[in-house]
């Protein structure tokens, strides 16, 4: 019997290398970014839509702020998107997603931008 075979989630501690399959909440991340959060933000490099592309973002997360991790400077960034702006582009970002998300889709949003290195 190999019943929980294909339910079992991959190992996270791997999840830094560029080629490794995303974890379950990673997917989960994935796909609600591309649906709230696609039509202004490409994943592709240097592909700007209404915002900057993501591409990177895990990594330029880190040097944003001083001394603000990635993991809260994005947090910032999405639930109060005014508080830092992005060199050349405007607060255009809607700032009500604390309301329009659930926590678990915010967990996962950040998870699957965290991999975005
Ligand atoms: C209506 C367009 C729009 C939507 C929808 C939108 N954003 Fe943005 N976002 C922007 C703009 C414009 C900026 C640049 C200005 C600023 O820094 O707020 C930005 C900036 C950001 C930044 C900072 C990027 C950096 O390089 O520092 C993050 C992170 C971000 N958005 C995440 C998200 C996430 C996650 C979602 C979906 C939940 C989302 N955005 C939805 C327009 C949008």
């Amino acid at each position: 019997m190999l019943l929980a075979a294909c339910s079992t989630p991959p190992d996270t501690s791997q999840v830094a290398e560029p080629t490794a399959e995303l974890s379950a909440q990673e997917e989960q991340g994935k796909r609600a970014f591309s649906q709230y959060c696609g039509a202004c933000h490409s994943i592709v490099g240097d592909t700007s839509i209404v915002g900057p592309s993501m591409a990177g973002i895990a990594t330029r997360a880190e040097t944003r702020i001083e001394g603000m991790s990635a993991h809260d400077y994005l947090i910032e960034s999405i639930l109060d998107p005014g508080a830092y702006l992005v060199p050349g582009f405007d607060n255009l970002m809607p700032s009500t997603w604390g309301t329009t998300l659930t926590g678990e889709q915010m967990d996962a949003i950040i998870a699957f931008m965290l991999t975005l290195k």
